[in-house]
């Protein structure tokens, strides 16, 4: 099971002088938070803006900021940190540290790391609207991204000078993900593309009323989050509105047709398909064009025809037989279900592993509080199609997305 990707790694933080400099404090205090050893590395201009100290009472270590400050019996602090780097954040980074990466100068502790270094490099802009725009730093952009450098931002807001538009630092929690995101690329599905589904899914029956489910969708986004973390290409179809990871792909969509659509649409790429969404099993047989009227006479009941939805798990199998039977490469190569039960669970769960066609499937007991629909954990049993069965405990959604994508790990190999 992994933990925060960030927790054990050791991260330099560069500091160059912008306003935003404000900001790196709070993001040092993230990076310690998520467990990453940090030293911060600052220009002498960034100490015009915020001081040394603040930072080494935030990573209680020293702080860097001279080429020439050796102490006694230590190693260049240009060759030993830029060594033991995973990666190098800058942040704020501005124009003049930009153009220095981009042209190869090393006038600075900082920018002598950044040639050093061979962990990958995080660089968040801050700027002046008009500098940001300037060819030379666009051109200079340019380089760095070609050469590999990962860009952070800038946003579009106020700028420090009151004037609003391109050039504000992208806010620290971003970086951060940014900084996930870089580094999952060595995680252990690098290279695999996995689709996940989350939410209810909305059966509309007039302009204004739908038929749903309690599903909030937060299974499935901790999947795709574990999944991203772990360096997979993540495509997440959704009806939920979670905030979605960064690097994570999003297909929006309401219906069971329209999950149905957007999962066959993918999944002919897909490594891995993990159907945690709660799909409806039935719309309504028409929509009506204009909102339902009450009836005058309220003892009339109202009642709704009913007609059964797609089922998408066995539409994929139906399509992975067919390239079987034609002796294609079947995708996707895993499928995972999600049985969510209010009784005989494992009995209903191994019924929809087989009548699906699943690798395995989680079952989740729906009627406990603590676990399934809205909450952030769940407790569930995982059932294999070879008939092995691992009942988990009560753990976050998160920890359960990681066991799931273990699993997955040892399906695909
Ligand atoms: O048969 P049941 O709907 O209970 O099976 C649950 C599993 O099947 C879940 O993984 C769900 O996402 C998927 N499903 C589906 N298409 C449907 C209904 C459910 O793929 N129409």
């Amino acid at each position: 099971m992994m933990a925060d990707i960030l927790a054990h790694k050791h991260i330099i933080l560069g500091i160059t002088g912008g306003i935003a400099a404000y900001k790196a404090a709070t993001l040092c205090s993230r990076l310690v938070q998520a467990g990453a050893t940090v030293d911060v590395v600052m220009t002498e201009a960034a100490q015009q803006f915020i001081t040394p100290l603040t930072f080494q009472a935030l990573t209680h270590r020293r702080i860097y900021h001279d080429i020439f400050d050796i102490p006694d019996g230590e190693n260049i602090p240009h060759i030993s940190l830029a060594d033991q780097a995973d990666l190098l954040i800058i942040a704020p980074a501005t124009t003049n540290t930009l153009a220095k990466l981009a042209n190869g100068l090393a006038d600075n502790l900082l920018t002598t790391i950044a040639l050093a270094t061979p962990a990958p490099i995080l660089v968040a802009p801050a700027m002046e609207t008009d500098m940001w725009q300037h060819p030379a730093t666009q051109s200079n952009m340019a380089k760095l991204e070609q050469w590999g450098v990962t860009l952070a931002g800038p946003a579009e807001g106020r700028l420090a000078s009151g004037a609003v538009g391109r050039g504000r630092m992208v806010e620290p929690e971003e970086i951060l993900d940014m900084a996930r995101l870089r580094l999952a690329q060595a995680g252990d599905l690098a290279g695999c593309n996995l689709v996940v589904t989350a939410g209810g899914t909305r059966e509309t029956i007039d302009p204004v009323r739908f038929i749903s489910n309690h599903s909030t969708g937060k299974m499935g986004y901790a999947i795709a989050h574990a999944a991203r973390d772990r360096g997979a290409k993540v495509t997440l179809i959704s009806t939920a509105s979670l905030s979605v990871p960064i690097g994570v792909a999003l297909i929006p969509v309401d219906s069971a047709q329209q999950m149905r659509d957007a999962v066959m649409d993918v999944v002919r790429l897909a490594d891995v398909l993990i159907m945690s969404a709660a799909v409806a099993d039935f719309r309504p047989a028409t929509v009506a064009e204009q909102k339902i009227k009450k009836k005058a006479d309220s003892s009339i009941g109202m009642s709704i025809d009913l007609v059964r939805t797609p089922d998408i798990l066995a539409d994929v199998a139906t399509y992975k037989n067919q390239m079987a039977q034609n002796g294609d490469v079947v995708c996707p190569k895993v499928t995972i279900g999600f049985a969510a039960e209010s009784e005989n669970l494992l009995t209903n769960a191994e019924g929809k592993l087989k009548r699906k066609n699943l690798d395995m499937i989680a079952a989740n007991n729906i009627s406990a509080s603590d676990a399934g629909f809205g909450v952030d954990t769940n407790r569930v049993t995982l059932l294999m199609a070879d008939g092995k069965k691992e009942e988990l405990p009560l753990m976050s959604k998160r920890s359960v997305a990681e066991i799931i994508l273990d699993k997955v790990m040892g399906l695909l190999h």
